[in-house]
């Protein structure tokens, strides 16, 4: 199996469930170790003989095709994935999540051994849902760069599909939360800013709504659907956690033991999606539904974050990128 960007957060947890469940598959990461990829998420399986790490860019065909070439299956998490920085700046997005799905694809054709290639799409590219939950079939209106260059990649991977018979699944799934996500995104840059009394930016009233899904649930589901899934088709994965923003900041707060004061109104992101929610019936009559309540994976990754300050103290602490993003995307007053 290869993994593009298994340096990631959903990667890394994937790469170390599959080798869990699977002790007869051999895994090869792929990933470009941008800001957000690194070692340190893959440090309990790098010595792993039956896991293989490759430095390298999946918009690059001559590392990344033979490598897909060779695959029974591809599970493409590769992506640049934070809607802030797609709106600060877009080309890496149409770089890597379009272009590098393209590269991808045209090696899949050529595989004669590959019998999946799983597509991880992701929920935004229905766009906001003021009410009710997305559907597999719905009507796709992304509304940033980042969504906009996945719900490409995801009717790229599945024109491949249906012209090229490449057997393509696409997975839309939630927002994730969990162990080794990176401190940009908002459960833990809140958990980690509340841990150092540093004061977290909600941004405009507070009321947009995601629904939350622990990374354990969703590897689950793609897991299951390498299996079992239908080639051409496309999944919802959903926790069933619908959490308006302030709620969860609130609750982060009280899980850090910190108090609601550290709340710092801030001015809304651009075209701020309001809500997120998909309906979860078509995988789970494969038989998944998630096991991790909300109350207690919010707390468990409270708890990681405490207890792995090596993780994600080089990164906050002395990462000068991440204080220059920090600055450019919060202002420089960080008290
Ligand atoms: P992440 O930003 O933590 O990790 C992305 C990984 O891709 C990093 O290791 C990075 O180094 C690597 N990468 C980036 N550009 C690359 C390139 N050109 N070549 C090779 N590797 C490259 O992201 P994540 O949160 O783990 O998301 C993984 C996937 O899941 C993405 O496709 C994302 O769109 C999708 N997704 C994420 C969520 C979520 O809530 N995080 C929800 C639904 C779908
Ligand atoms: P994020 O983790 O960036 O995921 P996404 O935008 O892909 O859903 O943000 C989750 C929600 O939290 C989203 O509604 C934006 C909000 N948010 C803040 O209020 N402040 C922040 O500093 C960040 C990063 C996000």
């Amino acid at each position: 199996m290869l993994v593009t960007g298994g340096a990631g957060f959903i990667g890394s947890n994937f790469v170390r469930y599959a080798l869990r469940a699977h002790p007869d598959w051999r895994v090869t990461t792929l990933d470009k170790l941008t800001y957000a990829g690194r070692r340190e998420n893959l440090h309990d399986v790098m010595d792993d003989p039956r896991h293989r790490f490759v430095h390298g860019d999946v918009a690059d065909p001559a590392v990344a095709a033979p490598l897909a070439r060779n695959s029974n299956i591809v599970v493409h998490f590769a992506a640049e994935t934070h809607v802030d920085r797609s709106i600060l700046s877009a080309g890496e997005f149409i770089t890597t999540d379009v272009f590098g799905t393209f590269v991808l694809l045209e090696a899949a054709r050529e595989s004669p051994a590959l019998r999946r290639f799983v597509q991880i799409s992701t929920d935004e590219v229905y766009g906001s849902v003021p009410e009710g939950s997305s559907r597999e079939t719905d009507e796709l209106k992304p509304r940033n760069p980042y969504s906009a260059s996945k719900a490409g990649a995801d009717r790229l991977a599945y024109s491949y599909w249906a012209t090229y018979d490449v057997p393509v699944i696409i997975t839309r799934a939630s927002n994730n939360y969990g162990p080794y996500q990176f401190p940009e995104k908002v459960i833990p840059l809140f958990v980690t800013n509340a841990i150092d009394d540093i004061q977290v930016p909600l941004y405009g009233d507070g009321l947009n709504e995601r629904d939350w899904l622990h990374v354990e649930d969703h590897c689950r589901a793609v897991d299951l659907l390498i299996e079992a899934a239908d080639n051409g088709e496309v999944y919802n994965v959903g926790g069933g956690n619908h959490v308006r923003n302030v709620d969860l900041t609130q609750r982060i707060l009280h899980l850090a033991g910190k108090p609601d004061s550290l709340i710092r109104h801030v001015a809304d992101r651009p075209g701020h999606d309001r809500r997120y929610s998909v309906d979860t019936t078509k995988l789970r009559t494969l038989g998944w539904a998630p096991q991790m309540a909300f109350d207690s994976g919010l707390a468990a990754t409270v708890d990681w974050y405490r207890q792995n300050e090596w993780w994600w103290r080089p990164i906050k602490d002395a990462d000068p990128a991440f204080r220059a993003y920090y600055d450019t995307q919060y202002g420089r007053t960080r008290s």
